[in-house]
């Protein structure tokens, strides 16, 4: 049998909208406060986009950063697979555009739709390519733009507050070395599907939105927070401590745990239950809320930049989101 090419993160960036929307902000819109989204959330403050260039524009930027820091060439790029909810048109999605826009060769491009966990998703399906041997060197993206999707007044005010626009990039190559994506672990539990979606416009009505569903705020996320709350809550540690198994490692072996951001409150509850300090949990909600896809490429720029983390660390990627789904990869760094 064969030995399969070990593939490693050759390089990370990210990029948020430079418009800041504040909790303060917000109140102009709908009812709420400062208080009640810091306290239940810990959010300060959230980037929304100011023009209308949809996920792909924060995509390829972040892009960009992530090829620069990985000192590599539009040429190099063999593959792309963009994880977003949030494409700038119903299709082909925005990876087709990335690929434009890079000036890449006509490689391999298309977009995963799988919420919050995309982003490990979206690695763990870029790292089997270089496993097998079949791509060399693969973009991986997180990117959305939750600002335009979201219903902003009294009404969706209880998902209004929480979800911000960005996009962070990965390049994947193979690894001679000790740095390593260990192992992913994908899991899914669709009976969940309704507590944490939006209907519309879908393939399922014809046509696809109709003025009663628009009324109704039909085509705006809806999010049962309870539920979401209590399934989270479970999922991370196991999650977690999937990924820690599988490499035969302790709390004690890992450097930092990046949770995708999906709000201060999970990740303390999560940090509880495995008996470990928030010191080892890496948090940025407060700048950039939750940025769905792109939160775990943002947080993990963030957390290396401030150097959480260092060269042979073994550090842990973990999410929960829409479907119910939730992952995990474990990463020497
Ligand atoms: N500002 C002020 N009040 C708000 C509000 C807002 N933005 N959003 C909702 N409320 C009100 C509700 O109308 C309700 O009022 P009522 O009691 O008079 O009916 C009340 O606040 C609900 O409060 P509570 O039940 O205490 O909310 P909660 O503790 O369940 O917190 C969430 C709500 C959404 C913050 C919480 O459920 C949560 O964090 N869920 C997980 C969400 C998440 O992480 N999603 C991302 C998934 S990847």
């Amino acid at each position: 049998m064969s030995v399969l090419q070990k593939s490693a993160i050759a390089g990370i960036g990210f990029h948020v909208p430079e418009r800041i929307i504040t909790n303060s902000d917000l109140t102009q819109w709908m009812e709420t406060s400062d208080e009640w989204i810091t306290d239940r959330s810990g959010i300060k403050e959230r980037r929304w986009i100011d023009h209308d260039g949809g996920a792909s524009s924060l995509a390829i930027q972040a892009a960009k950063n992530a090829m620069e820091d990985a000192h590599v060439l539009p040429e190099e790029i063999d593959m792309v697979i963009c994880a977003t909810i949030t494409s700038d048109y119903f299709f082909p999605g925005i990876s087709a555009q990335v690929q434009e826009a890079l000036g890449l060769n006509h490689v391999g491009a298309f977009d995963i739709k799988a919420a919050c966990p995309a982003f490990v998703y979206a690695l763990s399906v870029g790292d089997q390519y270089i496993k097998t041997g079949h791509s060399k060197t693969v973009l991986v993206i997180g990117a959305e733009v939750q600002s335009t999707a979201l219903d902003i007044s009294t009404r969706g005010r209880d998902t209004a507050v929480l979800f911000g626009d960005g996009a962070g990039a990965a390049i994947l190559k193979p690894s001679d070395n000790e740095s390593a994506i260990l192992s992913t672990h994908l899991h899914t539990e669709g009976k969940y599907l309704k507590s944490l979606w939006c209907e519309g416009p879908a393939s399922k009505f014809n046509p696809r939105i109709s003025k009663e569903m628009l009324e109704e705020g039909r085509q705006y996320p809806y999010m049962n927070g309870r539920e979401v709350f209590k399934n989270a809550v479970k999922r991370f540690p196991q999650v977690i401590q999937e990924a820690m198994d599988a490499n035969e490692l302790t709390m004690d072996d890992v450097a930092q745990i990046i949770p995708h951001q999906a709000n201060l409150r999970i990740s303390q509850a999560v940090a509880k239950r495995m008996k470990i300090g928030m010191d080892k949990v890496y948090s940025n909600i407060h700048k950039y809320g939750n940025t769905t896809a792109a939160s775990i490429p943002i947080a993990l720029t963030e957390a290396r930049n401030e150097g959480k983390f260092q060269r042979g660390d073994y550090i842990i990627l973990a999410a929960f989101g829409a479907g119910f789904r939730w992952a995990s990869a474990a990463i020497r760094w």
